[in-house]
Parts: C-alpha cells; structure tokens; sequence
C-alpha cells in the first residue's frame, strides 16, 4: 500500500492528535490511489476493515468528492456511514489539499455523539494544512504524470 511510504511526520500526527484530545477515539489518515482512498498511519484501539474506500463510498469517500470538511454527529443516522468499530457515535473526515486536488485527508472517530464542532473542523483544517506538503510522500497520482 502506498500509504505505508508515508513520512513519519504522518505516524506523529495521528499519534499526537489520538493521545492528547480525549473525544478523537480512533485517528487515520487516508491517501488518494487513483479512484480510492487508501489506509495510511493511524492510531486507535482496533484496526479497521475499511482499508480501502472507493472516492464516493462512506463519509471519508464523501469528503473527497465534495472537497469539504464533513462532521457527522451520529453515524447511526447518515446512510452514507461505513461502520469500523460498534462504539463509534460521531465523525470528522478533513480534506488535505495540495494545491487544488485532494491528496489526502484526515479521519476521526469519537465514542461520543455529536463530538466535533467549529474548533475541532479549523483546528484539524490547520493541521490539514500544515502536514499537506508531506502528503505528497503518499500521494499517488493514479498514473498521471506529475504537474508541478
Ligand atoms: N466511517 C468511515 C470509514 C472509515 S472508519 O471510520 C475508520 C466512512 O464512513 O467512510
């Protein structure tokens, strides 16, 4: 997987923002491969199934499409929520923008509901920001040529 060539600044991310916020629960990064989103570090109690997403498919596949930040205050309600873990009530996924595309972006889960508001979405569009240059160390181009 090409996630797993992501720089090490992406491991101390996830780790950072798992171990020191209490409500982010489970924390992944996922790269844009093609036409999906590929697993790259994350840190939680449990791994997830979900390793792979079609851009489209999920609340992480949605952010993509949209090139938004989507928060989910209960994903026992949105029909667009592919379950990882039976405590999960609540969702951030934050795109990561290199330039004008979407390279990669950040998912968190949080056991309780409704657990993300205003500062969570500018400060992880923040981090977003400051961690997209790395991205491009797991960032596959789906076979285009690179465009500086
Ligand atoms: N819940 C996500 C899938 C990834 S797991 O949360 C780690 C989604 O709906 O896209």
């Amino acid at each position: 997987m090409r996630g797993e060539q992501a720089s090490v600044q992406h491991a101390e991310t996830v780790e950072v923002l798992h171990g020191r916020i209490g409500h982010y629960s489970w924390v992944g990064i996922y790269f844009v491969e093609g036409d999906e989103l590929a697993l790259g570090p994350w840190k939680g109690p449990a791994a997830t199934e979900h390793v792979r997403i079609p851009i489209g498919q999920g609340v992480c596949g949605a952010a993509v499409a949209i090139g938004r930040t989507e928060i989910v205050d209960d994903v026992n309600a949105d029909p667009r929520y592919l379950a990882c873990f039976p405590s999960t009530r609540s969702e951030i996924v934050v795109p990561i923008r290199y330039q004008d595309m979407v390279v990669a972006e950040i998912d968190i889960d949080s056991d309780s509901a409704a657990a993300f508001g205003d500062d969570d979405r500018s400060f992880l569009e923040r981090v977003a920001l400051l961690i997209s240059p790395h991205c491009l160390v797991g960032w596959d181009t789906g076979g285009q040529a690179w465009e500086p």
